[in-house]
């Protein structure tokens, strides 16, 4: 019998951390070790590796995304990148609000939401929508307020076509390039949470067409089978582990078998 397609996605989140021909190089290696994928599987480059990323990583499985996009079409907004140019360019996903844009960027959830309509409404792309709590917020026990602030801002209101898809990133940011994930018990909880909320805030929820919920934090070889058997997660979003082509694909097979 035909081995079942996974329905889960695993996404490279490269950050700043490569160069143009860095990029280059780790998607040749992507394309050598995923010659055959279980599932989905994107690597989100720097803004200025897209189009080379792309070619190389042309004829393989291998998605491509975006790192953050700017909510207007054309205009005087120096440095910035328009959703138009990501769909030309090629782009299947684009991360929307990592934590690291919130904290050093001072983008927050408003600013995220009209990216999110953007990208809706005038492309194909899948939006990566991050949410998380940091420190401060889970030692005081407002996590779940924090999470459903966050998606009141980013989602509330918003319906979905049947064909639009959107990704919610649950990355809780003390765990974020920290080394240590958090209790895959305590993303099954939040997931849990993510999806209740999306349930009560947005105008047509289906959670088997058009949501998916991804968690987000100190993923690798060595933890990933945990967070692969819950039951309430539908992929990855991984930093540190995934530019290492070996250890991504690690990752990658485990979450996806
Ligand atoms: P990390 O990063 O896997 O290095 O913790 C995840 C992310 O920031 O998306």
């Amino acid at each position: 019998m035909a081995k079942q397609q996974s329905d889960r996605v695993v996404i490279a989140n490269w950050k700043m951390k490569l160069g143009l021909n860095e990029s280059i190089d780790l998607a040749k290696d992507l394309k050598v070790k995923f010659d055959k994928v279980n599932g989905e599987v994107a690597v989100c480059p720097s803004t200025y590796a897209l189009t080379e990323v792309k070619k190389v990583l042309k004829g393989s499985g291998i998605k491509l995304g975006a790192q953050n996009v700017f909510w207007e079409e054309k205009g005087a907004f120096t440095s910035e990148t328009p959703v138009s140019a990501l769909e030309e360019i090629g782009c299947d996903y684009v991360i929307l609000g990592h934590s690291e844009r919130r904290e050093y960027m001072h983008e927050n959830y408003e600013m995220i939401n009209r990216k999110l309509k953007a990208v809706l409404n005038h492309s194909t792309i899948t939006p990566i929508v991050c949410i998380g709590e940091n420190w401060e917020e889970r030692k005081t026990d407002r996590r779940d307020m924090v999470l459903t602030h966050q998606l009141q801002h980013a989602l509330g209101g918003l319906s979905v076509l049947d064909n639009q898809k959107i990704i919610v990133a649950y990355e809780p940011i003390w765990a974020i390039g920290s080394g240590t994930s958090i209790e895959p018990a305590e993303a099954e909880y939040a997931h849990r949470i993510i999806r209740l909320t999306l349930k009560d805030i947005m105008g047509n929820y289906n959670p088997i067409h058009n949501i998916k919920v991804i968690y987000g934090g100190s993923i690798n070889s060595k933890n990933v089978k945990e967070f692969a058997a819950l039951e309430n997660i539908d992929g990855l979003l991984v930093g540190g582990a995934s530019l290492d082509a070996a250890e991504f694909a690690r990752v990658a097979k485990a979450m996806l078998k």
